[in-house]
C-alpha cells in the first residue's frame, strides 16, 4: 500500500506540472467543467477546498465564482501544499488530512469542496460527519470521485495499452469468468503514468449511498458527467471511451440543520 501523502509528495512536481498544462483530459475536459457548473455564486462565501492539491480548483473557486470568497484548502501533501501557497496567495492553505477537521469550528463554511479525493479515505463516514459538522446549516458538499463502474474494472496495463473490464463471460458449459468486481468493497495498489504508485479504495453506490444516508446530509444532485463537446476534436479516443463509460460521478449534499 501507498499512503497517498508520501504519493503525492513525491510527484508533487511533475502532477503540479502536469495539472499547470491544461493536458490532463479527465480534470480539464470532464471534472472540473462538470463541477464548475454546479458551483453556486459564491461571492463573499467562506469555502473549504479538502484535498486542493496544487490548488488546481483554487482557480476555478476564486476567479469563476467566488470574487471576494474566503477559501481555505487543506491536502495532505506538504509539496502540494507548499505549491499552492505559491499560486493562491488570496488563499489559506494547511497540511491537513480530511480525516480530521477539528482546527475548524462548527458551522464555518459555506460549501466544501473536494475534487478527486475521497477515494483515498478507506472510511467515508467520519469524513462525512465532520463536513456536516463544519457546514453552516443550508451549506452544501460538493465533491467528485472515482465512478465504481469504471475503477472497479479488471484493469491490466502493458507497454502499449491499458485494459479496463468489468463483466462476464458465461460458457454454455464450463465455469464463468469474471471480469472486475463491482461489489467488493477494497484497497487497489495502482501505477499512474508509469511512475506514480498510488493506493485508493474502490466501493459501490450501496455502501457510498449508505454512508451519506447515515451522515444526515442530503443529496441534491448526483451527476455522472461526460466529456464537455469539444473533447470530440481534443482528445478523440478520451471522448469515445468516457461518453459510454463514466470516469467519475459528483455528489453535492446538503445539511439542512
Ligand atoms: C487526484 S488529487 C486532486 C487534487 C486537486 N483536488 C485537483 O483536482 O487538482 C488528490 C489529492 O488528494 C490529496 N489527499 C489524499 N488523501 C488525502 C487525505 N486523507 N486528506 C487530505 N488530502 C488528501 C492528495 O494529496 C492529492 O492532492
Amino acid at each position: 500500500m501507498v499512503d497517498a501523502a508520501q504519493a503525492y509528495n513525491e510527484h508533487a512536481e511533475e502532477w503540479s506540472l502536469r495539472l499547470a498544462s491544461g493536458n490532463n483530459h479527465a480534470h480539464s475536459l470532464l471534472e472540473k467543467p462538470a463541477m464548475a457548473s454546479l458551483l453556486p455564486d459564491l461571492s463573499g462565501k467562506k469555502i473549504l477546498a479538502i484535498g486542493c492539491g496544487s490548488g488546481e480548483e483554487l482557480a476555478l473557486l476564486l476567479y469563476k465564482r467566488a470574487r471576494q470568497a474566503d477559501i481555505v484548502g487543506i491536502d495532505v501533501s506538504e509539496g502540494l501544499i507548499a505549491t499552492a501557497g505559491n499560486n493562491y496567495p488570496e488563499a489559506t492553505f494547511h497540511v491537513c488530512p480530511m480525516e480530521d477537521l477539528s482546527r475548524f469550528a462548527d458551522q464555518s463554511f459555506d460549501t466544501v469542496y473536494s475534487s478527486l479525493t475521497m477515494h483515498y479515505a478507506e472510511q467515508w463516514q467520519p469524513i462525512l460527519t465532520e463536513v456536516k459538522r463544519v457546514l453552516k446549516p443550508g451549506g452544501n458538499y460538493l465533491f467528485s470521485t472515482h465512478h465504481p463502474i469504471k475503477w472497479g474494472s479488471l484493469v491490466s496495463r502493458t507497454p502499449s495499452e491499458d485494459t479496463f473490464t468489468m463483466g462476464y463471460i458465461r460458457p454454455k458449459a464450463g465455469e464463468p469468468t469474471v471480469h472486475g468486481d463491482y461489489l467488493g468493497t477494497r484497497r487497489i495498489d495502482d501505477v499512474w503514468f508509469g511512475n506514480m504508485t498510488v493506493s485508493y479504495y474502490h466501493r459501490p453506490l450501496g455502501a457510498i449511498m449508505a454512508d451519506i444516508l447515515a451522515s444526515g446530509l442530503r443529496i441534491r444532485a448526483f451527476v455522472e458527467p461526460p466529456p464537455v463537446p469539444q473533447a470530440v476534436n481534443i482528445a478523440p479516443g478520451f471522448h469515445t471511451i468516457h461518453s459510454k463509460i463514466p470516469l467519475f460521478m459528483i455528489f453535492d449534499l446538503v445539511s439542512d440543520e
